[in-house]
C-alpha cells in the first residue's frame, strides 16, 4: 500500500543527528543543510523517526498519539530497552493463558473492552496498514443474538451434510468439504445445538458476557495475520487484567459463509472477520502449567 507521507519535522528543534534517516524504512527523510527534511513522497507511517528523535522534533499525521492511551491501566510511556523487561514472567503469562470454557455472568466494564481493543492495535500490521476492525459485543444479549444467528447457520449446514447426495456432490466439486465437515463436526455440532436449545448450555461462547470480533477492512496487505496478532495481544492482556478469553473459530467459519451475520452486527459486507474472542471473568482455576507437543525446528545452514 502506497501512502502519502504525513511526516512533519520541526526545523527549530532538529539538531541534524540523522537518526531518523537511519531508521526510516521508506527513505522518506533526508538531511539538507544540517536539518532533516521530508523529501520522499511516500511513507508507511511507522513512526520509527518519531520514536528515535532525541529532540522530539517529528510528528506523523497518520497516527494519533492518544489512540494508545489506556483508561484502566497505568500508561507507561518510556520505551523498554532491549534486554529489559521480565522474560521469565512474560513466558509464564504465555503459558498461563488458557482458553476459557466457563465464563462467569459478570459483565465486562466497557472501559476494559475499550482498553483491550487499544491493546490489540499495538500489534504490528503488514506495511503498517492498521486496517483492522474491531466489533465489540459488550453484553450477553448481543452475544446471544450472534449465537442464535450462528446456530441457524449450523442448522442449515448440518441438514445439508446429512444428505449423502449432497456429500457426493461436494466430493466431486468442493474437494469433499462437506464430507469432511460431516465426519469431523456434524455430531458435535448437532449435540451442541440440542444442548443449547434444550438445556440452555452454551457450547459456542461458553457463557461469555462479551465478545470482540477482529477483522480487516479492504486494502490490508496481510489481513489475516494483522487480525490474529491483534487477537493474541488481546488474549494475553486480558489474562493479566483478570479475564479469560477463548477464540471461537466456529463463528469465524459461519461468518465467512453467511453474510447475514455480518449484516446483523452492522459489519460492512467488504470487511472480513478473522477472529472472534469470547471475553469474561473465568470460573476456571488451574494448578500448574502444561506442556506442548514437541516440535523440532528445521535448520538450513549456510
Ligand atoms: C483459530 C482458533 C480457533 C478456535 N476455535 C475454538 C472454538 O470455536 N471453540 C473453543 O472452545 N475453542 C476454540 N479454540 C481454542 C483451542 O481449542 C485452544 O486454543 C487449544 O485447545 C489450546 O488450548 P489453550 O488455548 O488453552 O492453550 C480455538 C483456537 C484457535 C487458535
Ligand atoms: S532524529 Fe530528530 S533531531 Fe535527529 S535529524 Fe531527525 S528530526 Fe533531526
Amino acid at each position: 500500500m502506497r501512502r502519502r507521507a504525513t511526516t512533519v519535522i520541526d526545523p527549530d528543534k532538529c539538531n541534524g543527528c540523522g537518526l531518523c534517516i537511519q531508521v526510516c524504512p521508506s527513505d522518506t527523510i533526508s538531511l539538507h543543510d544540517g536539518k532533516a527534511v521530508v523529501t520522499g513522497e511516500f511513507s508507511i507511517g511507522c513512526e520509527h523517526c518519531v520514536a528515535v528523535c532525541p529532540e522530539d522534533a517529528i510528528r506523523v499525521g497518520f497516527s494519533d498519539p492518544a489512540a494508545t492511551t489506556l483508561e484502566t491501566i497505568e500508561n507507561r510511556e518510556a520505551w523498554l530497552p532491549f534486554g529489559q523487561g521480565d522474560t521469565a514472567e512474560l513466558v509464564r503469562l504465555f503459558r498461563s493463558r488458557r482458553s476459557c470454557r466457563k465464563f462467569a455472568k459478570d459483565p465486562v466494564p466497557e472501559a476494559v473492552l475499550r482498553d483491550l481493543v487499544r491493546i490489540g492495535t499495538m500489534a504490528p500490521t503488514g506495511t503498517n496498514s492498521q486496517l483492522w476492525t474491531f466489533t465489540v459485543l459488550p453484553d450477553r444479549e448481543a452475544v446471544m443474538k450472534l449465537g442464535a444467528a450462528v446456530g441457524e447457520f449450523f442448522d442449515k449446514l448440518n441438514s445439508m451434510a446429512e444428505k449423502a447426495a449432497a456429500r457426493l456432490i461436494s466430493k466431486v466439486f468442493m474437494k469433499d468439504a462437506l464430507g469432511e465437515y460431516y465426519r469431523d463436526y456434524y455430531e458435535s455440532v448437532k449435540t451442541g445445538l440440542r444442548q443449547f436449545r434444550e438445556e440452555g448450555r452454551d457450547r459456542l461462547f461458553h457463557g461469555a458476557p462479551a465478545v470482540i470480533l477482529v477483522g480487516s477492512a479492504p486494502g490490508a496487505s496481510c489481513p489475516a495475520e494483522d487480525a490474529l496478532l491483534a487477537s493474541q495481544n488481546i488474549c494475553l492482556a486480558a489474562h493479566t487484567m483478570g479475564l479469560g478469553t477463548c477464540l471461537i473459530g466456529f463463528v469465524v467459519e459461519a461468518m465467512r459463509h453467511e453474510p447475514r451475520i455480518k449484516k446483523l452486527l452492522g459489519i460492512p459486507a467488504d470487511e472480513r472477520i478473522y477472529a472472534v474472542i469470547a471475553v469474561g471473568k473465568s470460573l476456571e482455576r488451574y494448578r500448574r502449567l502444561t506442556g506442548r507437543r514437541r516440535i523440532e525446528p528445521r535448520y538450513f545452514r549456510g
